[in-house]
This record gives C-alpha cells, sequence and structure tokens, in this order.
C-alpha cells in the first residue's frame, strides 16, 4: 500500500526509524507525551517540544512517552536555552535517537555532544549557505521551513525555499521540508522535488489526542488561512522576532504596546535596554495561556496558514491515512498508474 510514497520517502524513513517520514514538528506545550506517541504509534515521528522545560522536567517527559510507545521518537531542543548541555546530556541518558535543534545557530560543541552519545542531529536551515554550513558542522539532516509555518518564522516561503535548497542538497543529504502543508498533494510535491520527507505541526495540533485545550482547538477550526497573521513590528529600534498566529486582542494589545514604549523612547521617558526588554517579555507565557488556559483572545494562538484546512477534531490516525492516502494518489496520477 503506498507504495510510491514508500519508495520517495524510504530515505526518511530509514533515517528516521518510522514507517513514514512524516514528522509533527515539535509544539511548546502541544508536543507533549500524549500527542508524540500518538503519532509515533500511527507510524509517523513524533517530537517531544522541551521549549523552556528544565532538565528534570525533560526527563519526566521523556520517561512518561517511552511508556506509551515502543517505537522511536525525537526531541527538539531550543538553542538559545540555558542549560542546553544539561538537556543533551538528559536525551543522551534515555537514548533518543534523534535531537532536533531549532532557534538558532546551534552553539559550539552541542552538535558533537549530541553525536557522542549516538543520536543524530537535525537542524533547520533557514538558506542555502546556512544549510551547507551546517551539514559541514556534523547535521545529519536538515528542516527547511518557509514562512507559511506556525510559530516562529523565517521570511521565505516554503516553495522558494523548497526550490532553491532542494536541487542543491536533497540529492546527496536529508532534506525534509516544512511549512504550510495541510494535504498529501503537496507532500507529493516535495518528495518529487528530492525531499526525503516532510514536517507538519498545525495539520496535528488540534488531533484528538492533542492535550490543547478546547478552546485553542475551536478556535483552529474556526480560522481560515488569513487569520493566520505574523506579528507587526512598528519601531526599528524595537525588534520583534516574527511568529505565525491567530489573530486576537492580544496581537492588537501587542501593537498598542510597541507604540506606547516607542513614545516613551521618543520623550526620553525610558531606557533603550527597558524599552526592548517590555517588547520581548510581552508575550512571555502567552503561548501557554492559549493552548493549556484556553485564553485565545489574550494568548498567543500559534498557528500556520494551514489553519483553514483544520476543520474538525480528528484521530492522528486519521490525520495520516488521509495525508498518505492524497500523497499516494496524486503520485500515482502523475505516473499514469
Ligand atoms: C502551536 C505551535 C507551537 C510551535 N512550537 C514550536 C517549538 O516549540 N519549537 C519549534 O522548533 N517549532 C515550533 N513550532 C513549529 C512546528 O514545529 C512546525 O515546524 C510547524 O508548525 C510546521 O509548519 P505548519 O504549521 O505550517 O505545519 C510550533 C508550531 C505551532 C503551530
Amino acid at each position: 500500500m503506498n507504495q510510491h510514497t514508500k519508495a520517495l520517502m524510504a530515505r526518511g524513513n530509514d533515517f528516521l526509524g518510522s514507517e513514514w517520514a512524516i514528522l509533527c514538528g515539535a509544539m511548546s506545550w502541544v508536543s507533549e507525551r500524549n500527542l508524540v506517541s500518538a503519532i509515533t504509534n500511527a507510524g509517523g515521528f513524533g517530537v517531544i517540544a522541551c521549549g523552556a522545560m528544565t532538565p528534570e522536567l525533560l526527563d519526566a517527559e521523556i520517561a512518561a512517552t517511552k511508556a506509551l510507545t515502543t517505537r522511536p521518537f525525537g526531541v527538539n531542543l531550543i538553542t538559545m536555552h540555558p542549560q542546553l548541555f544539561d538537556l543533551i546530556e538528559v536525551c543522551d541518558r534515555h537514548k533518543v535517537g534523534h535531537v532536533v535543534l531549532a532557534g538558532g545557530i546551534p552553539p559550539k560543541g552541542s552538535l558533537e555532544s549530541i553525536k557522542q552519545g549516538g543520536a543524530r542531529v537535525i537542524c533547520f536551515a533557514p538558506t542555502l549557505a546556512l544549510g551547507k554550513k551546517l551539514l559541514r558542522s556534523g547535521a545529519d539532516a536538515l528542516v527547511i521551513e518557509g514562512q507559511e509555518a506556525g510559530g516562529h518564522i523565517g521570511p521565505v516561503s516554503t516553495s522558494v525555499l523548497a526550490q532553491e535548497i532542494l536541487p542543491e542538497l536533497a540529492e546527496d543529504n536529508l532534506v525534509f521540508v516544512a511549512g504550510g502543508i495541510g494535504r498529501g498533494e503537496a507532500i507529493a510535491g516535495y518528495l518529487e522535488m528530492g525531499a526525503c520527507g516532510v514536517q507538519l505541526g498545525t495539520r496535528f495540533a488540534c488531533a484528538s489526542e492533542s492535550i490543547a485545550h478546547p478552546d485553542f482547538k475551536k478556535a483552529f477550526f474556526r480560522a481560515s488561512a488569513r487569520d493566520a497573521i505574523t506579528s507587526v513590528q512598528v519601531d526599528p529600534r524595537l525588534p520583534v522576532i516574527p511568529v505565525r498566529a491567530l489573530k486576537n486582542k492580544g496581537a492588537e494589545e501587542f501593537t498598542a504596546k510597541q507604540i506606547e514604549v516607542a513614545k516613551l523612547l521618543d520623550e526620553g521617558g525610558i531606557e533603550m535596554g527597558e524599552a526592548q526588554l517590555q517588547i520581548e517579555h510581552f508575550w512571555a507565557g502567552a503561548l501557554r495561556r492559549a493552548v493549556i488556559d484556553g485564553d485565545v483572545e489574550n494568548g498567543s494562538v500559534m498557528a500556520g496558514q494551514s489553519v483553514g484546512m483544520v476543520k474538525a477534531e480528528e484521530p492522528v490516525a486519521d490525520i495520516v491515512a488521509a495525508l498518505l492516502s492524497e500523497c499516494e494518489a496524486a503520485l500515482a496520477h502523475r505516473r499514469g498508474a
């Protein structure tokens, strides 16, 4: 079954040790034991989102996930976590097979430290040049993620990144494509361009097994692609890291806050450092407020543009099956089968 898909995903499947090279990208607060084990048990590859967890919490989360699945899963670590090397040690102790490094260029020694323990490292490549550099530094696979994605994003679309990077790197290296994938036909397209697999987040965030609050899920089901907007930077002195999330009251207040702080700066009522800190801290805890508490008005409802294709709560296994059958049909059609 799904033989064309299997053939094109073969390298990705071998690398991940999963039946299908479909990663569920780590989503802070969402990608915990329940969703991760469900993805992995459905034949995909689940990834725990470590986010700001302490080493102790990560240790407990990995142990709990292992109790729910015997199949391989990964752990996503944020490179600027102050205890990154302790977290790597926790992954090593648990013999986690794949560590995904997100959130910027991996600090010196981190790739080596992960690989010393025998795990494979997956890195995000925002440009072709950085992708090449990461591979030279020892990354075992790359994820290229376009700006359609939910959460923290870069400035370039998935389709352009895929055209720039896949022809150069995908034949000799493992490259997964992420951002804006909602259906299997898109997966087929990227596989045919040389990707060894794909990563989805938004499509899985509201699966039945996801612990996200019912109101978070409802916000997803109601939303269309154009509701998933990027955070806006108002003043060049006050940098804002672009995040894609559903527009809500919090987003409006964020704009108002930036205007207020910029005005204070103009009037000399506030120091630059303090001003930037206020902007940086505005969203602290906001994803948790949305995902766990269900405050979808003030929290950060991170979602990609594919949110319009998420219409109802479905079991992970059904989502994976739908993606595979759409992908297979598209591949078979193009081959005249
Ligand atoms: C709610 C949410 C939270 C996310 N949190 C993280 C995170 O903590 N670390 C990370 O590397 N990516 C994070 N992402 C990005 C996903 O891992 C994944 O790469 C992305 O969702 C793929 O694009 P898509 O949303 O278009 O499918 C998050 C995405 C969403 C929707």
